[in-house]
């Protein structure tokens, strides 16, 4: 890999076996949850990657104790509430560490001023900012809800709020200000959403009630709840997990195990329609690790064809969907994806930078505004075209999503900016290589 960018491209087989990295979701809010309770919370399996080290300096800055122990390893030491921080807190590119921590933070009499990267501060923050001030936090901040912005927290009143996106990180961002606030929090979920902060909560001493009724998710939480440092094993992360796996789908002759995958069915939804696609996944050694379910899951080079993936299932693959729509360029057929316009406030507009980037690899390809047809091969495994570079705008999954894709195209596929990939899935590199994968 030299600064001007990162290439892949078509070798053999891809063959072995690889423990996907520490998930990212459960990872910050692992340190967040720590930092927030009282005593020592022990986490192993720790992803280390940018976004999840920036969140465990914020933990710091906010008073926490945090120490890494080893690979993984890391212990945090809570004071039961935060200090004001006396700088300003970088995110850097995490739009989980900055929103579920001004949902923290929300809940006790200090100020913090936040900021992150390029893409964290295009990022809309009002989302997070209207049930907080409802509740009764005071924010400062650029035009358009942006970072840099300033909170002023504390005397916080309860909120019963319905999510008008599908958002977990709004839902969490509003529990943890509910634990510091007069009376709790209430949220209604239309459509549900990964549910890590309602499983953590448990964890670590707190009572969250869930109830499916009236066609929606409502989570109750009362207030002055007081967290318990705890130990946390965090699982394999699925949206890492697919990299590797769909690598193996696509690349001739290939077979991939990735152990101990985090299967919670607010996750799975690339696996369900992978499976869907004719895809040679198959799941072994199911288990529960830490209140969650994980297995390893094997895939084989597999003979795809096209699919209609529905609106419904987009929060359970929300970032899924540029890796599964390089899946869909190899197989036989169109793939429409609907109901994704929340891929548009990601790291990225990664509706765009997909539709882009394929186009650029010879594969037809149609943006909608909420969705993504992927026009599909003419026969399963015609391999794409390749042969171009990438723009990721800095966006780690983008990046991935195209190095996979360079596997198995006819031509290699670069992408620009690769050192991104580290704030999500800081082995990638190695371990594609470890598979076979050709990446230089
Ligand atoms: C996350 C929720 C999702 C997801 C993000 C992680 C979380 O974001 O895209 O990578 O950990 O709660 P939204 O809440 O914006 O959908």
């Amino acid at each position: 890999m030299t600064s001007a960018g990162l290439t892949a491209q078509r070798g053999g087989p891809l063959r072995g076996r690889v423990r996907a990295p520490g998930d990212k979701s459960i990872s910050h809010r692992a340190l967040i949850f720590g930092a927030l309770a009282r005593g020592t919370t022990r986490i192993e399996g720790l992803l280390e990657g940018d976004d999840v080290k920036r969140t465990a300096a914020a933990m710091a800055a906010f008073g926490a104790t945090v120490e890494r122990l080893g690979v993984g390893s890391w212990r945090v030491e809570g004071q039961g509430g935060f200090s004001e921080p006396d700088d300003v807190i970088d995110c850097g590119n995490a739009g989980t560490g900055v929103r579920l921590i001004m949902g923290a933070a929300a809940g006790f009499p200090i100020s913090a001023t936040f900021t992150g990267d390029a893409s964290l501060r295009g990022r809309p923050m009002n989302r997070v900012m209207k049930p907080l001030t409802e509740m009764g936090a005071v924010f400062a901040c650029r035009t358009g809800g942006r970072l840099p912005l300033t909170l002023r927290g504390g005397n916080l009143t309860r909120i019963d709020y319905r999510l008008p996106e599908p958002s977990a990180q709004v839902k969490s961002a509003v529990l943890l200000a509910g634990l510091n606030a007069a009376g709790g929090a209430g949220v209604i979920e239309p459509e549900p959403t990964r549910d890590h902060t309602e499983r953590m909560l448990r964890a670590f001493g707190a009572v969250v009630e869930v109830e499916d009724r009236d066609g929606a998710r409502h989570i109750n939480l009362a207030g002055g709840q007081t967290l318990t440092g705890t130990r946390i094993v965090v699982p394999g992360d699925p949206s890492s997990a697919a990299f590797p796996l769909v690598a193996a789908l696509i690349t001739p002759g290939s077979e991939v195990t990735v152990e101990g995958v985090l299967l919670n069915v607010l996750r799975t939804g690339l696996f369900t329609t992978l499976v869907e696609m004719g895809a040679d996944l198959t799941i072994s050694n199911l288990r529960d690790e830490g209140g969650e379910q994980v297995g390893d899951v094997t895939a084989r080079h597999s003979a795809m064809r096209g699919v209609d993936v529905p609106p419904e299932r987009a929060p359970s693959m929300i970032d899924e969907y540029p890796i599964l729509a390089v899946a869909a360029a190899f197989a036989e057929g169109p793939t429409h994806m609907r109901g994704i316009g929340e891929m548009r406030v990601k790291e990225s507009d990664r509706i765009r930078l997909m539709a882009q980037g394929l186009a650029a690899c010879g594969i037809g390809v149609q943006e909608e505004a909420e969705g993504l047809i992927v026009v599909g091969a003419a026969r399963a495994n015609h391999p794409a075209a390749g042969g171009a570079r990438v723009v990721t705008k800095g966006d780690h999954r983008i990046a991935m999503s195209h190095l996979v894709m360079g596997l198995a195209a006819e031509a290699p596929v670069s992408v620009d900016e690769p050192g991104m990939i580290a704030t999500s899935f800081p082995g990638f590199v190695q371990m594609m290589r470890g598979l076979g994968g050709e990446l230089a």
